[in-house]
């Protein structure tokens, strides 16, 4: 049986990941809170809500313990932030008040964001609803929000005080969101987990309910508090943390060029995964046979490899040239150099950037 709890090692910050008999344990820690004289609040959003209209209750909130936004990307926005710091204090909440997200990878980035500012920061605690937050944004401490100019402009490091990964929340994900959130899955096994990704092409699929399906989530969560615990901040001059972006950049522009909403966040990540796999190609980085191999896997997970409509080559160079790894004005990409080892490569010629777009299916 594999453990139950996780650490992700960062000193005095260092926090678990709890994996088993997850509402029960909230149970106690909520409870635990108020004992301590502790004020608590959740933010979370109203599809979340809707889709598990008891869980808050069960594990011990109150209903006006609770703040409801809108759900979707453009909740991760100032005017939501001011909403949110607005509730806590007009709810008289203090430097003690605990704040729990409840929800996928926009309620978790906002009320880490909102846990970071309030009174300078208060303790700030992850209950991920989606398979991508669970395996990816609920650890490690990234908070922020969107600006009109681009995604996650504003924003700041900080790490919660614990993650409970409840995987029967994953019941009432639609396919479309549970193939979207294998893409980083599929992304850790590229990354830094050879024997990860060939389990994945040897499963051929998965759903909420299969029974290796638990086991998987705490593999990516260990991948990544060891990235997390070795390179906080991202500031490594190579490899790092940065590596947790495989795919990413090619991703970004895409969801950039085609506007938001067009793509799920993990569908673009499985286009970028495909691309960098070929640019790692190109680069004579890893036999050509990988890019059977890669589109293999991310077919199995209902996941696209190529653009649904052709978007242009020069909206997604102009994309990926305000990329937050970019060095000194030159492109920086995550590359393989095999499946499951991952590196930075700077200085990539941009014509064979545009090469790979048109392959894509960009014009
Ligand atoms: N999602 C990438 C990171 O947390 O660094």
């Amino acid at each position: 049986m594999p453990t139950e709890t996780l650490t992700v090692q960062l000193a005095e910050r260092s926090y678990p990941i709890h994996f088993s008999d997850v509402a029960e344990r909230l149970k106690v820690d909520i409870s635990n809170l108020r004992a301590s004289g502790r004020t608590v609040r959740v933010i979370s959003d109203a599809r979340v809500l809707e889709a598990h209209p008891e869980y808050l209750s069960q594990v011990g909130f109150e209903d006006d313990e609770i703040l409801s936004l809108p759900a979707g990307e453009a909740t991760k926005s100032i005017e939501f932030f001011s909403q949110a710091l607005s509730h806590l204090a007009g709810t008289a909440a203090n430097r003690d008040c605990a704040l729990f997200a409840f929800g996928g990878g926009v309620i978790g980035d906002l009320a880490g964001y909102v846990a970071a500012s309030y009174l300078r920061g208060i303790d700030f605690y992850q209950i991920p609803s989606t398979l991508l937050s669970m395996v990816d944004s609920s650890v490690g401490g990234k908070t922020g929000i969107n600006l009109p100019e681009g995604k996650n402009l504003v924003g700041a490091f900080w790490q919660p005080k614990a993650v409970y990964i409840d995987t029967a929340l994953l019941q009432t994900l639609s396919p479309r969101e549970f193939a979207a959130g294998m893409a980083e899955v599929i992304k850790y096994g590229m990354l830094a987990d050879l024997e990860l990704f060939n389990d994945l092409i040897a499963l051929k699929g998965l759903d909420v309910n299969s029974p290796e399906l638990p086991a998987i989530v705490r593999r990516c969560c260990a991948i990544k508090a060891q990235i997390v615990a070795d390179d906080e901040k991202e500031t490594a001059a190579s490899g790092g943390r940065a590596l947790l972006n495989l795919g990413h950049t090619f991703a970004h522009a895409i969801e950039n060029a085609a506007g938001y909403g067009q793509y799920l966040h993990g569908e673009a990540v499985g286009i970028g995964l495909s691309l960098a796999t070929q640019l790692s190609v190109a680069l004579e980085q890893m036999p050509a046979s990988n890019i059977a191999l890669t589109d293999k896997v991310l077919h199995q997970f209902q996941l696209p490899t190529r653009l649904n409509e052709p978007l242009k080559s020069s909206d997604l160079m102009a994309a990926m040239q305000r990329d937050k790894k970019n060095r000194r004005g030159r492109l920086r990409f995550v590359t393989m150099t095999a499946l499951g080892s991952a590196v930075t490569t700077d200085g990539i010629d941009v014509a064979l950037i545009e090469q790979l777009w048109c392959k894509a299916g960009a014009e």
